[in-house]
């Protein structure tokens, strides 16, 4: 049975690791994943998030950026999202369509209805089945990227602290618009306990 599940949060909201944690387990279950992320995925969409998160690029526009976003998003769909659902598998995606919306649509203002368009577009309409939101308070989640200085700090990392505010507030607007595919998951609380109730969600979906 194919799923597809997208990881969405703000930074330091330890998706990444969760999302390791719970590839592992669910392979020892015997279900077949496929642990891909956003931007990125593909060859082609590295290359295009490689011109995205460069720390150089700061003269990037807001339209450009979420416009080669998309473009990523696109390629990622056509060259390893689709096939693997179609051969039935479980993808775990870290990031989605959704960090457009909270980033380019609320946080950087391009509106989230623009940024939706121009997705519908790329995605041809492809929803997650399901779409896991660590939450947690952006102060925490910085200062957890902070203490850990073997994650590279990248050029919206360092954007300053409204920034981070909006893209919370917009995910938790974006859960309560689509109810049906989306579950909050408290990401202050620890490692274990947020990759056990992640596993919760995804194995109600695969029964
Ligand atoms: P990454 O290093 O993958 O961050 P994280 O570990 O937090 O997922 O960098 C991805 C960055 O790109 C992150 O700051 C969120 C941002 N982003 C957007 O702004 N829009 C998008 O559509 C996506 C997929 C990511």
């Amino acid at each position: 049975m194919s799923l597809f599940v997208t990881f969405e949060g703000g930074e330091g909201s330890g998706k990444s690791s969760a999302l390791k944690l719970l590839d592992e387990r669910l392979r020892r279950e015997g279900y077949e994943t496929v642990l891909t992320r956003e931007p990125g995925g593909t060859p082609i969409a590295e290359q295009i998030r490689n011109v995205i998160l460069d720390k150089a690029n700061t003269k990037m526009d807001s339209r450009t950026e979420a416009l080669l976003y998309a473009a990523s998003r696109r390629q990622h769909l056509v060259e390893k999202v689709w096939p693997a659902l179609k051969e039935g598998k479980l993808v775990l995606c870290d990031r989605y369509l959704d960090s457009s919306l909270a980033y380019q649509g609320g946080a950087r203002g391009l509106g989230i209805d623009n940024v939706l368009n121009v997705n519908l577009f790329a995605t041809e309409g492809t929803y997650p089945d399901l779409t896991l939101l660590f939450d947690i308070e952006p102060e925490i989640g910085l200062a957890r990227i902070a203490s850990n200085a073997s994650r590279e700090v990248n050029r919206l990392d360092l954007e300053k602290i409204e920034f981070h505010r909006g893209v919370r507030k917009t995910f938790l607007e974006l859960a309560a618009r689509y109810p049906d595919r989306y579950v909050i998951i408290d990401a202050s609380k620890t490692l274990e306990e947020v990759v056990e109730s992640a596993y919760h969600s995804i194995a109600a979906r695969l029964k």
